[in-house]
Order: structure tokens, then C-alpha cells, then sequence
């Protein structure tokens, strides 16, 4: 089981009827895991369109552009429950966000807001020392194309939840959970070159970082080739219920 199948999991496995969201859905991925447990409708929505054909093609799903900044293009109450995979740190007011979650989730609804921990992605590399010096510029830096990012989300998030009671969402905290599923292909495209493709252009504007990393995504590649590559990242999810 995937992060995707973990987060839809943490609503429930039996949806039957239900209302959810998926608030910042990208491709699509938790989507079709909450798709496995029969909702009667699951709310797509994110600033970029980039839903997978076959979502499209769903009748139960409903693709909405909208910026997460602007508020939810939902009604109150309407939501039986709400996922949040890796959005949160790209927002200008993660708060204000869970307040307004918190608007269009009906009483005892629920949401899993859950996020990866960049601080802690591990990648077997023969260079462990700059490695660590690429995650560390990774953690700290506005990484990718957002300009905002948080590498530190993920341990962050039972405190958020209390900042958003405090401004006047009060949930109930149901489970905290947190796991790191391991990959160890580094095909192109896949999720590991991905997050370290990442990682690598965090260290653009350290000249001499970047130089000393010039051959470490090569190094990656040598070492998934021969068997012997693993990364992993923690990610840590919440389960709230509306009071
Ligand atoms: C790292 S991706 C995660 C996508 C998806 N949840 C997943 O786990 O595969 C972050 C997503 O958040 C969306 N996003 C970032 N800021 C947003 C905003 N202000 N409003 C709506 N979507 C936003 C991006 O477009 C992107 O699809």
C-alpha cells in the first residue's frame, strides 16, 4: 500500500454515499483511492489542471480549478470527509486553510491532512556527507515550483491543528500517524528521481554545493541499477473530526 492508499484508508473503507475532497489532487492519485470506497461524489480540486484522463471520465468525480489561498468553492457543511496529501506548505495561511476545512466538513466530518517530512527523505548515495549537506538545503530552501515550501511540515502538523481550533475550528485529534514506504527504482520519473531532482536544483544557488553534487543524481542511478538504492520519507498524517 502507497501513501495515496494510506491517506484514503485513514477516511475509511466504506464510503458508500459519501461526500469527500481532495483538496490540491494534482494527478489524481488519492482520488482513485478514495474511489475504491464507493463515495458518491469525490470534489477534485487544485490551482492546475492536471487530473488523470480516467478520473475525468468518472461520473463521481468533480474536477474544480481553484486556488486554495481564495478559500474552498465548497458550501458549509457539505463534506463528509476531506484529505490533504503535500499541499499545506504551499499555501499562504495553512491556518486560515484549516479553518475553511473546517467550514465545509458537516459536524463529526473528517479530515486527514497529511504530509511528507522532506527533512527526513533518506537516499543511499556513496557520498553520505553530501547527501546530508543536499537534504539540509532542501529542508530549509523554498524548494521546486512554488515558492513556498516548509521541509519541516510533516512533524508539524498536530500543532497546526491546534493553531486552527485556536482560530476557531475546534477538531477532535482521532490518530496521528506516520510510516515511510521504501522505493527503490530511479527510473526517470519515478519518485525517487523526482524528490531527488528536487533536492538537486534546491542547491542551484550554492555554487560550491551544487558543484561538488554535479555527479550525485548519476550515482543514484548506478546504485538503483545494481540493487542497491533505497529512499524513504516520513510521512506523517492527522485525522481530525469536526466539533
Ligand atoms: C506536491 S503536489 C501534491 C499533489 C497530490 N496531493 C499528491 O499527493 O499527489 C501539491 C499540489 O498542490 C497544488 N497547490 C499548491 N498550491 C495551491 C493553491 N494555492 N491552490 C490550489 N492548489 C494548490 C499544486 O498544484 C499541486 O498539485
Amino acid at each position: 500500500m502507497g501513501r495515496h492508499e494510506r491517506v484514503a484508508a485513514l477516511v475509511g473503507d466504506d464510503l458508500a454515499g459519501q461526500a469527500v475532497a481532495d483538496l490540491g489532487c494534482g494527478p489524481g492519485r488519492t482520488v482513485r483511492a478514495l474511489l475504491a470506497a464507493g463515495p458518491a461524489r469525490v470534489h477534485a480540486l487544485d490551482r492546475a489542471s492536471g487530473l488523470d484522463d480516467d478520473l475525468l471520465a468518472d461520473r463521481r468525480v468533480r474536477s474544480r480549478l481553484a486556488d486554495l489561498d481564495d478559500g474552498l468553492p465548497l458550501d458549509d457543511g457539505v463534506l463528509d470527509a476531506a484529505v490533504s496529501l503535500n499541499v499545506v506548505e504551499h499555501l499562504a495561511s495553512p491556518v486560515d486553510h484549516l479553518v475553511d476545512c473546517h467550514r465545509v466538513l458537516r459536524p463529526g466530518g473528517r479530515l486527514v491532512l497529511a504530509h511528507s517530512d522532506w527533512d527526513t527523505a533518506l537516499f543511499t548515495s556513496t557520498d553520505d556527507a553530501l547527501t546530508r549537506a543536499l537534504v539540509d538545503r532542501f529542508a530549509a530552501a523554498a524548494a521546486g515550483p512554488s515558492t513556498r515550501s516548509d521541509g519541516f511540515m510533516g512533524r508539524k502538523l498536530p500543532a497546526l491543528a491546534d493553531a486552527s481550533a485556536a482560530a476557531g475550528a475546534p477538531w477532535e485529534l482521532v490518530a496521528v500517524d506516520v510510516w515511510a514506504d521504501p522505493h527503490r527504482r530511479f527510473d526517470d520519473g519515478s519518485v525517487a528521481w523526482k524528490v531527488a531532482t528536487a533536492v538537486l536544483a534546491a542547491a542551484a544557488d550554492d555554487a560550491a554545493l551544487a558543484a561538488r553534487a554535479a555527479g550525485w543524481l548519476e550515482d543514484l542511478r548506478a546504485l538503483a541499477r545494481a540493487g542497491q538504492f533505497l529512499f524513504a520519507v516520513t510521512d506523517v498524517a492527522v485525522v481530525l473530526e469536526r466539533r
